[in-house]
């Protein structure tokens, strides 16, 4: 089993009050599965991920990653099995506004200190199996949205992860861009990458094998639910309906929660980034030697 969460709780504090947001989920994912989580606006479903990708960290429970116990990791153990373990991907993109195309995808075979000859060769194969060898000096303001999403998947697949952990990767895109990065998805799960994404949209959802519920931070289809197709039925209606009403109760609050979010994760990466690392130069190898291109 590549990755099993057991009696997995998240409780957020507010003001003096614990406001359960994730209530004992158990899941199994088994290495190669292509994993899509649906559910209402502030079910829960970025906290779950945030869990998974260890991100965060559970308030209860026990979250095996690839025989590791997540929960007795320090940070830097944490840190490196999720560089080597997991690509991200989200509906925003996160790059680094100043960097190129080339550079945001070298992001994390820097962190692991690949020299920089052979993290420019990986990168450009990146770029090329997303389609944009044309484009790799390009900034992010330079890309259209569905460019940038492809550098993002580029940027998530050049560490060669075993997981690739997407949140709502076409939530920003047209349908044609969502098309592309569905097509990039269903190559990565050809070559046996694990897949879990989380998607508002069922056209989208039935690109998975299997496809997970999230209710009010409980896990609905679980262990051992493999995909069938979705028909729609009364209750997923009625969850449809209730998620719409939800949605628009919550779209503000929600917006503010994916802002701090994402800027939490840029500061994680930014955070993670090497010290002297202004723009493209003066990057540290890890062998200790300075190249110059
Ligand atoms: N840092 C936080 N502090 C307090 N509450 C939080 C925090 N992060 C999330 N929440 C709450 O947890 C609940 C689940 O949020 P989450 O972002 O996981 O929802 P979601 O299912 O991803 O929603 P969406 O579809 O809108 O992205 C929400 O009610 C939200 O208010
Ligand atoms: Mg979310």
């Amino acid at each position: 089993m590549l990755l099993e969460l057991s009696g997995i709780y998240k409780n957020y504090l507010q003001g003096s009050m614990e406001v359960p947001v994730l209530k004992d989920i158990n899941l199994q994912i088994e290495e190669g599965e292509y994993v899509a989580i649906m559910g209402p606006s502030g079910s829960g479903k970025s906290t779950l991920m945030n869990i998974i990708g260890c991100i965060d960290k559970p308030s209860e429970g026990v979250y095996m990653l690839d025989g590791h116990d997540i929960g007795s990791l320090r940070d830097r153990a944490l840190s490196k099995i999720r560089n080597k373990e997991i690509g991200f991907v989200f509906q925003n993109f996160n790059l680094l506004p100043r960097q190129s195309a080339l550079d945001n995808v070298g992001l994390p075979l820097q962190y692991a200190g690949v020299p920089k000859r052979k993290r420019k060769e990986r990168c450009l194969k990146m770029l090329d199996m997303v389609g944009l060898s044309d484009r790799v000096s390009f900034k992010p303001t330079q890309l259209s949205g569905g460019q940038k999403q492809r550098v993002a998947i580029a940027r998530a697949m050049v560490g060669e992860p075993k997981i690739l952990l997407a949140d709502e990767p076409t939530g920003a895109l047209d349908s044609k861009s969502g098309e592309q990065v569905m097509e990039l998805f269903d190559v990565l799960h050809e070559q046996g990458t694990t897949i879990i994404m989380i998607t508002h949209s069922y056209e989208v959802a039935q690109r998975a094998r299997r496809i997970i519920r999230i209710i009010d931070g409980e896990l609905l289809e679980g262990d051992g639910v493999k995909s069938q197709p979705i028909v729609t039925s009364v209750p997923v209606q009625a969850a449809e309906s209730a998620a719409a009403e939800e949605a628009e109760e919550q779209t503000e609050a929600q917006e503010q929660i994916k802002a701090e979010v994402q800027s939490e994760t840029e500061v994680h990466f930014e955070e993670e980034n090497i010290e002297d690392n202004t723009e493209t130069d003066g990057i540290k190898e890890a062998d200790g030697n300075e190249e110059t291109d």
